[in-house]
């Protein structure tokens, strides 16, 4: 699940400094284990065995430097695949598709999420994600597929487009707006009328999401994820969040059942989702399955769709590029949004992936390893990673990697455009901003299509301009966000159709 990307950090970081604090060994000791002549066996990554003066150090790069400095000046010195070993638990560190297949495609029986995401149970039920078996899991996994598979997202366009117009309708002629804020507002009213349907979004807006800021506010707590089921004040309030939820989402199931009306949203996909055995998902299940695709989807569309913006407005040729494209969309088509006019928009899927590759909601994945499996490497090492030990997978690192992506650290939706898919030089495993393999993320069509949504709308309708300086990365929040206000200022387009046309 998501969290794995929002708990990365504040992990690392908690490691960092419990290593800082306890580990007593006085120096850093970088050991690249030799093969063993007298058996066998592989031999093991470059080892970090941290000290208090190696922790000191990473600690203090981690401080001037920032999270991806620290893990990149380890990659420089070490290779693609590193440990950092902690207090005797082991981190191992692949990085770069050459060395990604097995992280992603592995079996649950070799490589699994461990119990780093437990914390989820209270939040999201015992009867879905973590909360139960891996057959039962991999089928709730295929229903998230489903419900958001390409074939089902169309009938979304209208009602998002429909909640776009309406929400900027609301800006004045000219104003300044913090974009992080305004866009987090939309994205819960998109949200609720398309994931959770019209019974909320007409009725219950405030109460949902404040029940569900509620639920996560008191979960994400340190002393919640230390000690879940502690009765601690946290805890309960947490729970009475979730109780809350969970008898709202019940009543609308019963509503519709009772009443024989199908609606089009996600939720109606899960309640129709049906197992193989042909058994269909409770009220629960579907309490649960709902209360996590909107913890799956909510900060990672508002970050995703306010660092795109921050990147267009910083970057003249890219927004001039942009917006030429909408001219050319708007003179084909007119002012009709659907989905297949979405599907034109490349330039700006482009932008938003490539300020997802610079900006992902997750700096590292984070797995368990549960059956011992060999990596080689670019450079031709062969390496065992045992059983036991933590693997992750650093986006930081991957999404940098000079042979693959050019000057990563300009801003440059170009290269992945045709001819140049830089995406793809080093295979599947080369762009992972939604994760990938068994777990990959199935809201990314869902996830493009609505940031297109939004940004289509306000580069045809607004003049915008970045007016506060370009947003610093908030590494400290459970996801990587924008830090402080994003503020923007924009005028009306008058006549946009016209204007665009000349
Ligand atoms: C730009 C926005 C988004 C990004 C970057 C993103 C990224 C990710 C990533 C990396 C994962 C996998 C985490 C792991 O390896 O455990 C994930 C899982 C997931 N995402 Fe997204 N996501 C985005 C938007 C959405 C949206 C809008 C939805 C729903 C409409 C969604 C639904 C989910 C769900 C349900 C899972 C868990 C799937 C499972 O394991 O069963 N995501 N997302
Ligand atoms: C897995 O690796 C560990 C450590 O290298 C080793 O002791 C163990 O024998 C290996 N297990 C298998 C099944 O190969």
């Amino acid at each position: 699940m998501d969290m794995v990307n929002s708990s990365a950090v504040p992990f690392s970081i908690a490691l960092v400094f419990i290593a800082a604090v306890i580990t007593k060994v006085a120096w850093a000791k970088i050991t690249a284990v030799p093969a063993s002549s007298f058996n066998n066996t592989q031999p093991h990554p470059p080892e970090v065995i941290t000290s208090i003066t190696s922790a000191v150090r990473l600690l203090h790069t981690l401080v001037t430097k920032g999270f991806t400095s620290m893990l990149q000046e380890q990659y420089t010195k070490l290779g693609s695949v590193f440990t950092i070993s902690f207090l005797g638990m082991k981190t191992t560190f692949l990085a770069g598709p050459e060395v990604s297949a097995h992280f992603y495609q592995g079996l649950e029986s070799e490589i699994s999420h461990g119990n780093i995401l437990e914390f989820t149970v209270p939040m999201f039920g015992k009867d879905v994600a973590f909360g139960v078996d891996i057959a039962t899991r991999t089928e709730q996994h295929r229903f998230y597929l489903d419900a958001l598979k390409p074939a089902k997202l169309r009938c979304h366009v209208a009602p998002m487009l429909h909640e776009v117009e309406k929400y900027f309708a609301k800006w004045g002629q000219h104003g300044t707006v913090d974009l992080k804020q305004e866009l987090e507002q939309l994205l819960m009213l998109i949200s609720a009328r398309c994931l959770l349907g019209k019974e909320v979004r007409e009725k219950m807006f405030d109460e949902v999401f404040s029940a569900f800021h509620e639920l996560t506010e008191n979960s994400l707590q340190l002393t919640s994820l230390l000690f879940p089921y502690a009765p601690t004040p946290t805890t309960r309030r947490r729970d009475r969040a979730s109780a809350r939820l969970s008898s709202i989402f019940a009543e609308i199931v019963r509503s519709r059942k009772s009443s024989n009306r199908v609606e089009e949203d996600v939720l109606q996909n899960l309640v129709d989702s049906k197992y193989k055995d042909g058994r269909h998902t409770t009220e629960a299940e579907v309490t649960g399955l709902i209360i996590a695709i909107l913890f799956a989807g909510k900060h990672t569309s508002t970050t995703s769709s306010t660092w795109t913006g921050a990147r267009l407005l910083s970057h003249t040729e890219c927004l001039e590029a942009a917006l030429e494209e909408q001219q050319q969309i708007v003179k084909k088509h007119g002012d009709n949004i659907d989905y297949d006019t979405l599907l034109e928009m490349s330039f700006l899927h482009c932008c938003i992936k490539e300020a997802l590759r610079m900006h992902p909601t997750a700096p590292i994945f984070l797995r368990k390893v549960r059956k011992n499996f060999t990596v080689r490497t670019r450079e031709g090492y062969e390496y065992e990673i045992p059983s036991g030990h933590t693997i992750a997978s650093p986006l930081v690192i991957n999404h940098n990697i000079p042979y693959i992506y050019k000057d990563p650290d300009v801003y440059d939706p170009h290269r992945f455009g045709h001819g140049r898919e830089e995406d793809r030089v080093g295979g599947k495993f080369t762009y992972n901003a939604f994760s990938g393999g068994r777990h990959a993320c199935p809201g990314e069509a869902y996830a493009y299509m609505q940031v297109k949504v939004i940004w289509s709308h306000l580069l045809r309708n607004f003049e915008l301009k970045l007016v506060s300086s370009f947003p610093e990365t908030n590494w400290l929040k459970l996801s990587p966000e924008p830090r402080g206000k994003v503020e923007v200022s924009y005028k009306r387009r008058m006549l946009p159709r016209s204007m665009l046309e000349n």
